[in-house]
Formats: C-alpha cells, sequence, structure tokens
C-alpha cells in the first residue's frame, strides 16, 4: 500500500522513499518529509519545526500561539498572509488583489494515474502506483485547487502537478501556478544543474546553496539549451556513488522556471513549474487549468541512483510506441556532408556507399524542398525541389531503399521563412506583434502554434511529406527561439496565454501526427539541444543531443545530458576530421567509442573515406549491431567526470547483470602517466566475468570476480611512456580511448 493517510496526514511511500504531507493548523498544507523511506505512524506532529519567538508580523489567530506561515514548511506556498517567499500560486483576483487562500477541502486515493489531457506526463498502471489527488479551496473566490501526487510501488519518484478550477462567478487571471514545491529543513545541500548554449548544451554545474533566490529558465519559448528544466539538491559529501541527492526535472518543452531559496531561517524551497514571466492566464468560471507534471526523484546512493531512477521511469512509463524498447537503427545524416548542396544522384550514391558500411537508415536533411539552397528561404513549402529531385520524394526514396537502406526525411513544421508560399499566403499565421519591428532569427519566423488552422495545416501537410517519402524516420526540427510573442486571435489582457498555448498547440500536432504514423521514428532537433526535455520524449523518442559532433566536446555533453535522459534517447553520430564545429582533428576509434553511447549514426560523406577508414568504419558498425542493445537500454554508470579532469570513463551493465560495456577516454596525452584504476559499478559480486582484448598480434583473456572489479578496480593496461612505441602500445597521441567488454562466465 503506496498511501496511507491518518486523519489529515498523507504518506506516500515508494520502493525507498517516503513522502509525507500534513494539514496545517490554518487548513494550508505542510511539507513534512521528502527523503529516505520512513515507516508510517499515526502522526508525524513532531517533525514540524519548533516555533520560534512570536513575530511582529502576521500570526494566525489560531490556539497555538506563534503560528505563522513565515517558517513553517509548506507544500504549496501562497503570498499574502505571512510567507514572504516564493509563492506557488498567483492569483488576481477580480478586485485586483492576488491573495489567495486555498486550505485543505477533502482529498481521494485513485489507483493507477490519471491522464493529463493535452500535455505529456508519465503513464501507469493500476496495480503500478497510486495518486493521492488533495483538493483545496478558497471560498472567498469559489476556486478549488487539486494537488495530484502519483507514487510507484517499485520506484523512487513522485510525480506531482495541479490543477486549479473556477467554481465562482467571476474571472480571475492565474499569474503563476508551479508544479511542485517542496521545502526542506536545513540548506546543507550543493545545487547541480544543466547549463549551455548551441554546440555547448547541457555543462554541469555545481554550487553551494547562498541565501536567498536562485532561478533557473528559459524565457526563450522552448525548454533551452541555456539551462534544462532540471535542478538536483545534492548532500556536499554526494558524489556519483554515495550520498542524498534529490533531483527535479519539468516535463514540458516550453519556457519554465526552476528556483532554489534559502530562507533566513536556513530552509531551502525547491519549485518547478511553468515560468511566471510573461505569463497571465484568465480562467473563466467553470474552466480547468493543469500545470504540467514535474518529476521528483530522491536517491541515497549518489547521483548514479537518481539517474537510474529518471532514466527507468522515462524509458518504461514516458516514451511510447513502437519504439519505446526497440533498437535504434544506424543511421547517415547528409547534414555535414553535403548541407545544402545535393542532388538525386548525389544523395543516392551517398546511401549506396552507407550501405555497403553497414549502415541501416539513410537521412536527407534540410534542403530538399522547392527553392531552398540556404537558409533563407522556403520553409513552409513542404514540397520536393524538383532541379534538386526531379523524381520527388518518392522516387527518391524507391531508389534509396533499392540500396537495401532505410529512407528518413528532415522537416521544420513550426516554422516559415519570408520567401515562401506559405507566408505569401498566410502572413497572418505568425508570432509577431504587427505594431513592432519582427527581431529575425535565422532568416526565419515562427507560426503561431495556437492557431487551430495552423496545427490542422500542419497535421495535413506534415503527415503528406510522411506518405510520399513512405519514410520510416523524421528528423523534426526547429531552430529560432521565440520573440515578440503576440497572438491577433486573443485580446490585449490574455497575450500572457501565448507562449503556453503555443506549446500545447505543438502538443496537440505531435501527438496526431506520430499517432498517425506509429511506425515512424521521431526525432526531436532544436539547433541540437535547445529543446532537450521529457515533454519532448512522450512524443519522440530520441532527441539530436547537440549540433557539436565534436567527440571531446560530446563527452561533456553527454555525461551531462545522461544525468536525466537515458542513452537511448541521446542521438550520437560520428562525424569528420577535422570536426566541422571545433577544427579538431581525433581519430576513428576515438569519435566512434564516444558516439555508440547514444542513438548511434553518422554525419559525414562516406564517399570521401579512405579504404582503411571505411574498413574499420565497417568493423565498428558491425561491432556496435552485436552490442546494441546492451549499448542502448543496459543501466549506465558515469565513472570519472569529463568536467573534472583529462580523462572520462563510463560504463553500461545489462539489466542481469550478465555483460558489461566499460569506455575510457584520455583527451591528451601525458608523458610518462601514472597507473590508472577504475572501480566499476553495477556488477554482481557473486559473479566471475571475463575479459578479452587484442594485444599485438595476440590476444588476451583475463578472470576477475565482479567483487574485484568493483572493489579494486580495472586497471587501464599502460599509457605510452614516452620512450619506445612497441606493437603492445595503448594509448599512443592525444585522443585515445578503449572499449572492454565483460562477460560473465557460466
Ligand atoms: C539544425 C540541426 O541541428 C542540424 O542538425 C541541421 O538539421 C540543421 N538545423 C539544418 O538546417
Amino acid at each position: 500500500m503506496p498511501i496511507y493517510t491518518h486523519d489529515r496526514q498523507f504518506h506516500l511511500q515508494g520502493q525507498d522513499i517516503s513522502y509525507i504531507i500534513r494539514v496545517l493548523e490554518n487548513g494550508q498544507l505542510e511539507h513534512t518529509y521528502f527523503g529516505k523511506k520512513v515507516t508510517d505512524r499515526a502522526s508525524f506532529t513532531g517533525l514540524a519545526p519548533f516555533p520560534n519567538e512570536p513575530l511582529g508580523n502576521a500570526n494566525f489567530p489560531l490556539k497555538e500561539s506563534g503560528f505563522t506561515l513565515e517558517w513553517a514548511r509548506q507544500e504549496y506556498p501562497s503570498y499574502g498572509t505571512s510567507d514572504f517567499r516564493e509563492p506557488a500560486i498567483e492569483i488576481v483576483e477580480k478586485q485586483g488583489t492576488r491573495l489567495s487562500h486555498f486550505v485543505y477541502h477533502r482529498h481521494q486515493i485513485i489507483k493507477g494515474k490519471p491522464s493529463l489531457d493535452g500535455m505529456p506526463a508519465v503513464y501507469g498502471e493500476k496495480e503500478e502506483c497510486e495518486t493521492l489527488q488533495i483538493t483545496l479551496r478558497d471560498p472567498i473566490m469559489g476556486a478549488e485547487l487539486d494537488l495530484l501526487y502519483t507514487v510507484f510501488h517499485q520506484r523512487n519518484v513522485v510525480l506531482r502537478r495541479s490543477e486549479i478550477r473556477n467554481n465562482g462567478t467571476d474571472s480571475f487571471s492565474i499569474d503563476r501556478l508551479m508544479s511542485a514545491s517542496i521545502d526542506l529543513p536545513d540548506h546543507n545541500y550543493e545545487s547541480i544543474q544543466l547549463d549551455g548554449a548551441w554546440i555547448r548544451e547541457r555543462h554541469l554545474h555545481r554550487s553551494a546553496l547562498k541565501p536567498g533566490v536562485h532561478v533557473l529558465d528559459s524565457k526563450k519559448g522552448v525548454s533551452s539549451s541555456w539551462h534544462n528544466p532540471f535542478v538536483a539538491l545534492a548532500r556536499p559529501h554526494a558524489t556519483e556513488h554515495e550520498g542524498e541527492v534529490i533531483g527535479l526535472n519539468l516535463i514540458y518543452s516550453g519556457n519554465y522556471r526552476a528556483s532554489v531559496e534559502v530562507d533566513t531561517y536556513d530552509t531551502t524551497r525547491l519549485m518547478i513549474g511553468l515560468n511566471p514571466f510573461d505569463f497571465k492566464w484568465t480562467l473563466e468560471p467553470g474552466k480547468t487549468f493543469s500545470t504540467p507534471e514535474a518529476v521528483l526523484v530522491y536517491s541515497d546512493q549518489g547521483l548514479n541512483k537518481m539517474s537510474h531512477s529518471f532514466h527507468s521511469l522515462y524509458n518504461e512509463y514516458l516514451i511510447r510506441g513502437v519504439w519505446q524498447h526497440k533498437e535504434r537503427p544506424v543511421l547517415l545524416n547528409n547534414w555535414e556532408a553535403t548541407y545544402f548542396d545535393f542532388d538525386h544522384d548525389k544523395v543516392t550514391s551517398i546511401a549506396a556507399s552507407a550501405s555497403e558500411l553497414g549502415v541501416e537508415l539513410f537521412v536527407l536533411d534540410d534542403g530538399w524542398f522547392e527553392g531552398r539552397n540556404d537558409d533563407t528561404t522556403s520553409l513552409g513549402d513542404w514540397t520536393a525541389d524538383k532541379k534538386k529531385l526531379p523524381k520527388g520524394l518518392e522516387g527518391l526514396s524507391d531508389e534509396v531503399r533499392d540500396r537495401q537502406i532505410q529512407f528518413g526525411i528532415w522537416v521544420e513544421p513550426e516554422m516559415v521563412s519570408e520567401e515562401s508560399n506559405l507566408y505569401r499566403q498566410h502572413p497572418d499565421w505568425i508570432l509577431r506583434a504587427p505594431h513592432r519591428p519582427h527581431t529575425p532569427g535565422r532568416n526565419q519566423m515562427v507560426l503561431n502554434l495556437g492557431k487551430r488552422d495552423v496545427q490542422d495545416y500542419l497535421i495535413e501537410v506534415i503527415g503528406n511529406v510522411l506518405k510520399d517519402s513512405t519514410a520510416s524516420y523524421v528528423k523534426w526540427d526547429m531552430n529560432r527561439t521565440l520573440t515578440e510573442v503576440f497572438s491577433d486571435e486573443l485580446p490585449a489582457n490574455r497575450q500572457g496565454e501565448v507562449m503556453h498555448r503555443y506549446i500545447l498547440g505543438l502538443y496537440r500536432v505531435l501527438e496526431e501526427i506520430t499517432s498517425a504514423f506509429p511506425h515512424v521514428l521521431f526525432e526531436s532537433c532544436a539547433s541540437g539541444g535547445n529543446r532537450f526535455d521529457p515533454g519532448m520524449l512522450y512524443y519522440m523518442p530520441q532527441t539530436w543531443t547537440s549540433d557539436n559532433t565534436d567527440a571531446v566536446e560530446r563527452l561533456k555533453i553527454q555525461y551531462g545530458t545522461s544525468l536525466v535522459y537515458p542513452v537511448s534517447s541521446m542521438g550520437a553520430h560520428v562525424s569528420a576530421s577535422p570536426n566541422h564545429q571545433t577544427g579538431r582533428v581525433t581519430p576513428i576509434e576515438f569519435r566512434f567509442h564516444s558516439a555508440i553511447f547514444g542513438a548511434f549514426g553518422y554525419e559525414l560523406d562516406p564517399e570521401e573515406m579512405d579504404d582503411v577508414t571505411r574498413e574499420k568504419v565497417s568493423e565498428q558498425i558491425s561491432l556496435f549491431k552485436k552490442e546494441r542493445k546492451l549499448l542502448q537500454f543496459g543501466e549506465f554508470y558515469r565513472l570519472i567526470s569529463p568536467f573534472e579532469g583529462n580523462d572520462t570513463a563510463w560504463m553500461i551493465v545489462s539489466h542481469d547483470q550478465s555483460e558489461a560495456l566499460v569506455a575510457f577516454y584520455r583527451v591528451l596525452s601525458q608523458p610518462n602517466a601514472g597507473m590508472k584504476r577504475i572501480r566499476l559499478c553495477g556488477l554482481n559480486p557473486d559473479k566471475i566475468y571475463e575479459i578479452e582484448w587484442q594485444e599485438g598480434s595476440s590476444m588476451i583473456h583475463r578472470q576477475y570476480g565482479g567483487d574485484e572489479l568493483m572493489n579494486i578496480g580495472w586497471q587501464i593496461p599502460p599509457f605510452f611512456t614516452g620512450t619506445v612505441k612497441t606493437e603492445q602500445t595503448h594509448f599512443y597521441g592525444d585522443f585515445q580511448s578503449a572499449l572492454w567488454k565483460f562477460k560473465e562466465m557460466k
């Protein structure tokens, strides 16, 4: 039984976690506890903070002297009485006041998890999870607020969201309605966040909490690469393997806000939800508004365990459809091979050459539609350019498939170029403030996906592209942020709805298209990783992690991304050397070893490879296919962080612990380097594992106990010492890497 209730106390239990809520004296909710599992008790009253000196301000006129929200740990705080920290809810009443007082009204426990209409959310069956719905009420406003909490019996996560109903007779406006907020009893944490920019996405930053409010957000209309909609609070001593960590992620693809507030009494408030900035939603009588869903994870064994909770939840209960557990094809994308400069013959010969190497899917990127020879024109006109592709998409895709390789295609449906038929026909379909100049972004404008007509048009036209090309894969791109946001469909006082309506419209389009083409593999992209979030993963099981294909840079980007998102969700490609983003020259082995920890593929012209490289690539692809299931769906462990030095290591273990792949990367050569031993993770201590590797012309076989490898460690074979290079020399020069397979001995 994962949810216990006693009088006015609620205790949610997951596999190793407890989440406790109580009703406070004034009817608001107390956040009593979130952390390692505790046995249920009839009363957790003793966990409440001891009141300090009675304060001079706004005490509630209740029996117990000194009761104030100023130091109460709250579950869903509001502004206007005695709490001056960040509120979770801000409603503007018709009188213009920002006051609300939502108090406990009723609750119910639901088997399973109610669905969230129109937005992505975790799903769960009746036997797997339970949902607590607490309804609060503000009688003056005539509004009801549902707080929903789902807990899975066998997981360490709590899913939270809120829903408000206007049962009164007047409209009110919602200026803020967060998905989740918790108050922790101390501030002895460091915050961990994933920040970056284009081609530098999701770099890990960690810093001690300080008094005041620390905010991560997006105002860009996408979840954005500036800060992923994720934050973790880790105890200062917590590592990848040990210590307490709380992780918080939002299943949403647009403007969000996450905040960590340390107050004057050294307690911490953690919150996430829609960004209140530029948000104002009018709720008319009888209407309901729902927030996106937040995912709260608790780990008592460091960051790896937190990541496992996210990975496994997203793999099992967020990503859907035929590709959910299916091995992803090895693809080759022509973007870095040709950019806009290709034609039918070039495409078919790249596809043929890729197919000979063992590649399974050819993806035609940007530039295939009418008049699109650079990025200044044609977005919106989704018919094949007859000059480049005289046989159309149909003829092209047939001929590609004749080369024994599947066909996939790139689209950027949310955008329109000024120089396009679509814009000429529907200048009113874009997001722009007509009385103001419009800021260009990659020479394109954003369609107003809040409009039903625009949504219907996209569903039809992109559906036609898929039918004509019979594509088995789609790369759904989105290459600019939202500026001068305005909708001519809404009155002046409702312009604060536009950003969220855009995302709701996008979700409707994605739901329709992905359900109409259930066998197509969809990959989301936004100039690389500008919209890498769980909202997009709900519709599309993988995301193009970054436009940066440099293998060294990818170590950081993939390491950071793996904090929250599973390996199978990260598009990762081997590209040409010198790399197009950094100019760096790296060996093909290093590029391969970095890209295989992802949805693997190539981003280069295979016809430009010399014979030796082709031979190696073909062998690498065979090796990848052999290990694909393990690589994409095993349990991923980070071992050495690229953010802390010259080396990186990670590994992946099968769920039955019978096999594992360990990868080690040394970026720059070190003269006369010291020895290196890494402790492996996730193996069975009682099993014996065999490893074999090539040394010169001989094959070396060794056996180790799982306990040896985890407690004593795996010794990296010697590095080049700076004197004689022999056949046995490993790690010679810069950008060296190795991949070892450990297999249980039967
Ligand atoms: C941005 C993407 O991230 C690239 O991979 C490529 O598809 C270009 N857009 C095409 O314009």
